[in-house]
């Protein structure tokens, strides 16, 4: 059979270096729901075998956080969603107690599909699962990723014990799919149920994510403004054009709130200060 010659890649469009922090809501919508169209169908591990439902993950496509636990139990394989038993209650009540909702985050699982009797993920089921972890945090670019339990935690801080770092924030490899995202530590919300102790421990601990994420803001470069109209070469000093009208940006559905979804706003860079040493300074003299 002949080759056919292919078609010019004209109505290719162009790659750009970052392509997903230049998505629109909408898009990244669009991206999130292939992926759980995708994981709603998946055979790569054996808990395909024993599943209800996947859990692929819920929330909002614009959020700057996202929550990561370790796998459906009972509830979450019955309505196919994460967060929906009694781990779940306590997890809407501690994010309601920094004045979010559930909704404005982003809530998924290291594995999508339900461990039976809720065993412990294994090694190859969280690796067979991991690219779709990966895809959800590349479509979402989030500034913070909270890991809830040991597993989530292992995913996105190797090595470190919960017992010493909950509370607590560090960069987290880009290689997990968030780019430009620190990781801070909580324990799991079911471990309240086993030992009263935590319960206060992660009552504490959530009140750290709102300073958690601004810091974790001022480490990622400025977010891009929508394109721009290339200015043309000027030629000679011209009266200002009328204003245009300004464009009022759609409102997002959910409730208002200006810390997981303050990835709109307009940055303004602000010159870093350099400290330097009496050596460096010298170059200068
Ligand atoms: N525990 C988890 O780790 N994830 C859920 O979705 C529910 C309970
Ligand atoms: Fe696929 Fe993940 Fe479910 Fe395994 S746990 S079947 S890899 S979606």
């Amino acid at each position: 059979m002949a080759i056919e010659q292919s078609e010019p890649r004209s109505n290719v469009p162009p790659v750009t270096p970052s392509p997903a922090v230049q998505l629109t809501t909408e898009d990244r919508r669009a991206a999130l729901d292939e992926i759980a169209a995708e994981v709603r169908v998946c055979t790569r591990c054996r808990l395909s075998q024993t599943r209800t439902n996947a859990v692929p993950g819920e929330g909002h496509p614009d959020t700057e956080v996202v929550l990561v636990g370790e796998g459906p139990g009972q509830h979450e394989d019955l309505q196919g969603r994460p967060f929906v038993g009694a781990a779940g209650s306590f997890l809407t009540q501690l994010v309601r107690s920094i004045g979010w909702q559930r909704e404005e985050v982003f809530i998924t699982n290291v594995v999508k599909c339900r461990p039976p009797g809720n065993r412990d993920p294994l090694p190859d089921e969280m690796a067979a699962c991991s690219p779709y972890l990966q895809r959800q945090m590349d479509t979402l670019d989030p500034a913070l990723v909270v890991t809830l339990g040991r597993f989530s935690l292992q995913a996105f801080m190797p090595g470190a014990r919960i017992g010493a770092v909950h509370g607590t924030a560090q960069p987290v490899d880009p290689g997990t799919g968030a780019r430009n995202a620190h990781a801070y530590a909580m324990y799991h919300p079911a471990a309240a149920f086993r030992q009263q102790a935590l319960r206060e421990t992660l009552q504490l601990d959530i009140t750290g994510i709102p300073a958690a994420l601004q810091a974790a803001r001022r480490t990622r470069p400025p977010q891009p403004l929508p394109p721009q109209p290339v200015p043309s070469e000027p030629v000679a000093p011209e009266p200002e054009p009328p204003m245009p009208d300004p464009v009022i940006p759609e409102p997002v559905e959910s409730a208002v709130h200006d810390l997981p979804r303050d990835r709109d706003r307009a940055y303004t860079p602000v010159p870093a200060v350099v400290e330097m040493s009496d050596d460096q300074m010298s170059l200068f003299r």
